[in-house]
């Protein structure tokens, strides 16, 4: 498959393409749509428009050419621009300052954020890397949509490259609040990197107000309903513009779950599943990646304490937890693991009897197919983020649970409890109510249960991933266009 030599009106450009190189047994090579919350979310923008992506495709140290991916759920194809990093790359932008500089800051320091200058200096010239790569193949007035924090600094390197284009960025995780933000040592650079796009997107309310705080702390600059007038930058021949901030909460491809929901053969393998777990009256669930911002260890817990205490028999309730491996070579990770894989293990050495596992716990990833089944297969998904952009797995639950069956407890320190207003709502560092909710979640009434997920189901099956992208697309090019005007003026 050849890209042509095409230049492109809508480019997409994220850290990880949504493909992930495969290598068979054989020694052949290429390429699987990979899972996870953001290819979900903008694949069927993607395929519709045939666009073109720009990303690492997850090597290091390996060129690809471009290619065209094809066979998408809804049968388009879009061309793939891999942007390769090196080894020292690897570790400095995506593990270092991306992973253990950023994420950790913007996730309300539930570890401690590390701040090193040459992992900075990384991020600088991979961020210059990838605007670079977006400059040379979009088309004159062409569409750019930047996603999320290893990013931040492309909006304003693409405006000086080219002013033509309209620029969007859409941060997937928390803006963290001002007195967390201003401990980063390139905290003004980072500001006027984003404030580079003409619309800038975040999951909250929150989000939004903690950049506007932090742009009139640190630069000076007020903003006035949404909007802040970017001054003129002579050094680098940038004219003035105006960047627009708002909340766009991401969602799903809701049609998409509704139907896997639907399958037979899923539901089937939900039964199975059920059957394979010796048929419990509770399956309780979570699905994460191991991820210390996901609060695994605060769900572990509860759950241990709750069968400590008699109030939850391995008899009659089993957990599934699904722990998809993430990040694997940061410490903080590594450790994680750790700490969750030993509590596990005690947690089943205490309680567990043969043939019924206390928690049946899984470390690996699963095709969509497959956690739609064990969406279905649950009573109870447990979603007990410390910080969370927004949680995709909880609107998956929700859309998969087409006959209204299935309860959410949701922290209310992820995006999504925003919206999933009918969930259980808990605070996952109270593990005494913690454990009052999982009980009165395994307790509720099923005409109960069925009020709350239809109120959940219908949000999410309105506001799905397309009315999401169709959004800030449209209002990013109304932003650009004023902007172009207020040149040519
Ligand atoms: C979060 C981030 C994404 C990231 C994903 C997986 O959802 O917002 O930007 O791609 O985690 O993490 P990874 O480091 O494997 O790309």
């Amino acid at each position: 498959m050849s890209a042509s030599a095409d230049r492109f009106d809508l480019v997409v450009v994220s850290n990880r393409l949504p493909v992930d190189r495969t290598v068979g047994p054989d020694g052949t090579s290429g390429w699987r749509r990979s899972p996870g919350g953001l290819v979900t979310a903008l694949e069927p923008v993607m395929e519709l428009s045939h666009g073109a992506w720009v990303g690492w495709p997850g090597v290091p140290d390996q060129e690809f050419e471009p290619f065209v991916a094809q066979g998408g759920s809804r049968g388009g194809s879009f061309h793939v621009f891999p942007v390769s990093l090196s080894e020292q790359e690897l570790e400095r932008y995506y593990e270092g300052f991306s992973n253990a500089t950023l994420w950790p800051l913007y996730h309300d320091v539930i570890a401690q954020p590390l701040y090193h200058r040459v992992w900075w200096e990384s991020y600088r010239s991979v961020n210059g890397r990838f605007a670079e790569r977006v400059a040379e193949i979009a088309a004159p007035g062409a569409t750019v949509w930047v996603q999320d924090y290893q990013l931040q600094l492309v909006p304003r390197i693409l405006r000086r490259l080219r002013p033509d284009l309209a620029i969007g960025f859409f941060d997937h995780i928390p803006f963290p609040p001002y007195g967390l933000f201003a401990q980063l040592p390139w905290r003004r650079q980072i500001l006027e990197g984003l404030l580079g796009a003409d619309l800038i997107g975040f999951q909250r309310a929150e989000d939004a107000r903690n950049f506007s705080r932090a742009v009139r702390s640190l630069l000076g600059l007020s903003s006035r309903r949404g909007t802040i007038e970017v001054p003129a930058d002579p050094e680098s021949g940038m004219g003035a513009h105006l960047a627009v901030f708002d909340d766009y909460p991401i969602s799903i491809d809701a049609h998409e779950f509704e139907q896997l929901g639907r399958d037979p053969e899923i539901r089937e393998r939900a039964r199975r599943i059920r059957h394979d777990l010796g048929d419990p009256h509770r399956v309780l669930l979570g699905i994460d990646r191991l991820d210390y911002t996901k609060g695994i260890r605060h769900r572990l817990k509860a759950y241990g304490e709750l069968l400590d205490e008699g109030r939850v028999h391995v008899e009659d309730t089993t957990l599934i937890q699904i722990a998809v491996p993430s990040r694997e070579r940061v410490e903080t990770y590594r450790r994680l693991r750790d700490d969750i894989e030993l509590t596990v293990a005690r947690i089943n050495g205490d309680h567990s009897v043969i043939g019924r596992p206390a928690i049946q716990y899984l470390h690996r990833s699963f095709p969509r197919r497959e956690m739609a089944a064990f969406y279905l297969a649950a009573d109870i998904l447990l979603v007990t983020a410390l910080r969370d952009g927004m949680n995709l797995v909880a609107k998956e639950f929700v859309a998969t649970h087409v006959d209204n069956d299935g309860v959410l407890v949701l922290s209310e320190f992820a995006g999504a409890s925003d919206e999933l207003k009918t969930a259980l709502l808990i605070n996952p560092h109270d593990i005494d109510g913690l454990k009052d909710t999982i009980v009165q979640a395994m307790e509720m009434s099923p005409a109960e249960v069925s009020r709350r997920m239809r109120a959940m189901r219908r949000r999410v099956s309105e506001d799905d991933v397309e009315r999401w992208s169709d959004a800030f697309l449209a209002r990013l090019r109304a932003v650009s266009d004023d902007n172009r005007q207020g040149l040519a003026a």
